[in-house]
């Protein structure tokens, strides 16, 4: 997984010298603000092709990937609701609650590493997770889900038409697929991006305020590069902070901040107790509530909330209206949605009786 977590320990353990830290050691380029790139890094090993992204869609859709046939990768990531399902916790099946908020799938692309607490590298082997996860989308077995998809003979051609051969219906081609269509979700032209590249009067004057802002008090030493969640890394180094550094701030019991221990709930060591991913901004404006146990409802108390526990600053009132201001800039072009025709199996059902 992530081999080198360097550089974002340094950067965490301090939080005044917070920007120094950071620009001396990926150098003022890095810290950049940029535009989002007309396209996602593509691994040498999951090319893109049309047909690929059409079979990733149809599996996105489908709920038969689940135990009971009623939830989809789409039910948690809805694309028609910013990628996201804006509950505190999502629901899978038999209405069970898992313990996280669901972020955004729009940009991921983009993430060096999947999850909040960043345990999977890549979009292939994230998409593998749920379909098995027992209160996600809960299917007993790499096999089961194999087992139905042979049973549905569109599904058989169309993975043979993407990966050729007998053996193209698997289960590492099924995540390929999937990750191929994530690979197109993602949101260019944001007022941001825009003003970025010289249209000056694409972001409000109450944004520009808050672009510097953001830079002043600190919070681009950690939301930086062209997703604003750090900044790109080899796949899989995911950038990693703490959070809460101010471990003191009223906030962190208000919202029981600390219940979860992140990255340390995943390795079992003690140097990654409280450690994150950084998350993405942008189109954060769409994807309340906030934070990992989705606990905060909105953006304003996000934005107070990180300013007291990452920098221990309290922001005026107007300030927090600036940042927010800029932050509703990184909303971009959500992009349009067709739903797909999935393929029947012949004159039987596969999910069966649960
Ligand atoms: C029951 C709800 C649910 C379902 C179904 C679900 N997810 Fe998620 N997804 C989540 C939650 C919650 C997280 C965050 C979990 C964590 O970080 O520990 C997540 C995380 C992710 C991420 C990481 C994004 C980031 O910012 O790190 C991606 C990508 C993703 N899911 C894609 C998928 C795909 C693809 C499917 C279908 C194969 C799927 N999800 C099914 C709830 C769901
Ligand atoms: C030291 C690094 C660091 C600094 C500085 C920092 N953040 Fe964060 N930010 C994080 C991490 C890590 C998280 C994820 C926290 C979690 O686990 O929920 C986060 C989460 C957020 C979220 C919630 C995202 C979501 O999808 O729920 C917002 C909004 C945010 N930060 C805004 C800001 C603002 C505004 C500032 C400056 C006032 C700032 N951050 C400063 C590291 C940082």
């Amino acid at each position: 997984m992530r081999k080198n977590r360097m550089f974002s320990r340094e950067v965490g353990k301090s939080v005044i010298g917070v920007m120094a830290v950071a620009a001396l050691a990926w150098g003022s380029q890095a810290l950049a603000m940029e535009p989002l790139p007309a396209q996602p890094p593509v691994p040498a090993d999951n090319p893109l092709s049309a047909a690929k992204i059409e079979l990733g869609k149809m599996l996105y859709f489908d709920p038969r990937l689940s135990i009971d046939g009623t939830v989809s990768c789409n039910s948690c990531h809805n694309v028609m609701t910013n990628g996201t399902d804006n509950r505190p916790v999502s629901v899978g099946v038999k209405g069970q609650k898992g313990g996280r908020s669901a972020p955004t799938v729009f940009n991921a692309a983009f993430l060096s590493a999947q999850f909040w607490d960043g345990r999977a590298a890549t979009l292939e082997d994230q998409a593998k997770g749920p379909i098995l996860n027992p209160i996600e989308m809960g299917m007993p077995s790499e096999a089961a889900v194999l087992d139905r998809l042979n049973n549905i003979p569109g599904y058989v051609a169309k993975f043979a038409e993407v990966f050729g051969g007998d053996k193209a219906l698997t289960y590492d081609n099924l995540a390929k697929a999937i990750a191929a269509y994530e690979r197109t979700l993602i949101t260019p032209n944001s007022p941001f991006d825009r003003y970025k590249r010289g249209d000056e009067n694409a972001m409000s004057e109450q944004a520009k305020r808050g672009m510097k802002l953001v830079e002043e008090v600190g919070c681009t030493a950690c939301h930086n590069g062209p997703n604003f969640a750090g900044p790109a890394l080899p796949t899989g180094q995911g950038f990693f902070q703490k959070f809460p550094t101010n471990q003191n701030s009223g906030y962190v019991k208000k919202y029981d901040l600390m219940g979860d221990t992140g990255l340390h709930s995943v390795t079992g060591k003690d140097e990654d107790k409280f450690m994150w991913r950084v998350p993405t901004w942008r189109n954060v404006a769409l994807t309340a509530p906030y934070f990992h146990n989705g606990s905060v409802k909105t953006l304003e108390e996000a934005v107070r909330v990180m300013a007291d526990t990452q920098l221990n600053k309290s922001l005026s009132k107007k300030e927090v209206a600036d940042i927010v201001a800029f932050l509703n800039a990184l909303t971009g072009e959500i992009p349009a949605q067709t739903l797909p025709v999935l393929p029947q199996p012949v004159n039987m059902s596969v999910v069966g009786d649960q």
